[in-house]
């Protein structure tokens, strides 16, 4: 299976960078394919716990091509923070590299982000607030700014030039802030490029080559399908398409070249941010202190703005919809481990409407609101599983809590996650 792609099933952080940190050993190359520093993926292994924003979760595997795709959009700054200090730990970014099509985000786009959020109010999306939405709207209404520029000077300039003045307009007349100054701007932005010009490329023909060769490729997937633009609940959504049709267009790769798609899951749900979440479980409940595992080093808190995770009972009603809409073939289902103390578990097999029963999420925000969950209750395990390396030492009511979740979204187990470290994986399936 040499091209496979690991997205996210649900809200995003469904432990998307340990698995990828996991199986990058057997990977030529891992491709992250979109989103920005609005991700935050945990890794934990030998070298110690990291968590990466924009630098793909491969990179602890030093023979492993990590490459940041067309898809991403890309803060400078942050990434460089982040290659300086994976360095400073003694992670090698030599074999990083950054398609020079990939976007950057400005300071004006971070502004923005600020400036809109405050002017929703009580409708505020709830974005982390890193500039994501508004450098992803450049780009489409084509005014962007992409890596490549940074190492034109000249190039770069008569580019920032009228779209900065174009900028300033909306920020000092319309918000009443001070506008962003252009020869500061250009010159940080040129430092920038000259520090990541070694990782700056066309990689088009470096991932080509490797598929040529069938050499196994994995495509990493920031945030997760339920945050789409189309099939997200929009507009709590972020501005990517981070699913299967995403990590092709982001990766550069043809759809007809994927041999297999795995989606990552909780064994339950979480969200951060605003938004609908038809499964969600009160912060007074008893099983929200068990779900969010204050204290702990995999808490659910969120990793790039620490705020708290809602979090609730897995949701099959809309990971089968996540199967469906991106042709996840291959579970993952991670923090299983985390369930382990409760008598029983919850799991939403379908939606009550009004008088109808329906299996598949409504459009619009003002019914997904409206739905009431239909729950099938399972009885826990009550065993610690963190040690388990095999599907079938895992306690029954574990196996069957696993099993029911793969029959009702209609897709085969991959692996299980029984802890965050890199080796606290069960595999059931083989992926490369
Ligand atoms: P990502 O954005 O999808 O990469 O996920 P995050 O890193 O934002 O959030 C996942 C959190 O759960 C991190 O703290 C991980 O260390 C932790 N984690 C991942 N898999 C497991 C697991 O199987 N068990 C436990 N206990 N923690 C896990
Ligand atoms: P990873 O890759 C969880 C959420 C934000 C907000 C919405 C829009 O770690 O899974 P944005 O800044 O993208 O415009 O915010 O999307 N969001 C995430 N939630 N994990 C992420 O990434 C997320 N990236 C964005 O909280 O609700
Ligand atoms: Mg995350």
């Amino acid at each position: 299976m040499p091209l496979v792609a690991l997205i996210g099933g649900q809200w995003g952080d469904e432990g998307k960078g340990r698995i990828v940190d996991a199986l990058a050993g057997k990977a030529r190359m891992v491709v992250r394919y979109g989103g920005g520093n609005n991700a935050g993926h945990t890794v934990v292994n030998k070298h110690g716990t990291f968590k990466l924003h924009l630098t793909p979760a491969g990179i602890c595997n030093p023979e492993t091509i990590n490459i940041i795709g067309h898809g991403v959009v890309i803060d400078p700054k942050i990434l460089i923070e982040e290659l300086d200090s994976l360095e400073e730990r003694g992670i090698s970014t030599a074999n990083l590299y950054i398609s020079d099509r990939a976007h950057v985000i400005m300071p004006y786009h971070v502004l923005q982000d600020k400036l809109e959020e405050r002017a929703r109010g009580d409708n505020k999306i709830g974005t982390t607030g890193r500039g994501i939405g508004p450098a992803y709207a450049d780009k489409v209404a084509r005014i962007g700014i992409r890596a490549g520029d940074l190492l034109d000077q000249e190039m770069f300039l008569a580019r920032l030039k009228p779209i900065i003045e174009q900028k300033n307009q909306v920020l000092t007349r319309f918000y009443e802030v001070k506008p962003v100054p252009l020869m500061e701007t250009f010159l940080a932005y040129v430092r920038y490029g000259v520090r990541l010009m070694r990782h700056i490329t066309n990689i088009h023909p470096m991932i080509q080559r490797e598929l040529t060769q069938d050499a196994p490729i994995l495509l990493e997937g920031a945030q997760g399908a339920l945050l789409d633009l189309d099939f997200g609940t929009y507009p709590y959504v972020t501005s990517s398409p981070p699913g299967a049709a995403g990590a092709c267009q982001g990766a550069g790769v043809g759809p007809t070249r994927l041999n297999s798609v795995i989606g990552a899951y909780k064994a339950y749900a979480t969200r951060v941010g605003e938004g609908p979440f038809p499964t969600e479980i009160a912060l007074d409940d008893p099983v929200t202190e068990t779900l969010l595992q204050v204290g702990t080093p995999w808490a659910e808190v969120g990793t790039t703005t620490g705020r708290v995770r809602r979090v609730g009972w897995f949701d099959a009603v809309l990971a089968r919809y996540t199967v469906e809409f991106n042709g996840i073939d291959t579970l993952a289902i991670t923090k299983l481990d985390v369930l382990d103390t409760l008598p029983t578990i919850k799991i939403c097999v379908a939606y009550k409407l009004g008088d109808e029963i329906i299996y598949t999420p409504p459009s619009s925000l003002v019914n997904i609101k409206r739905i009431d969950p239909i729950y099938e209750e399972l009885p826990g395990w009550r065993t610690p599983t963190s040690h388990i390396r095999d599907f079938h030492h895992l306690p029954p009511a574990a196996q069957a809590y696993v099993a029911r979740i793969c029959e009702l979204v209609g897709a085969r187990l991959g692996m299980i996650g029984v802890g965050p470290e890199r080796d606290q994986t069960i595999y059931a399936a083989r992926i490369f």
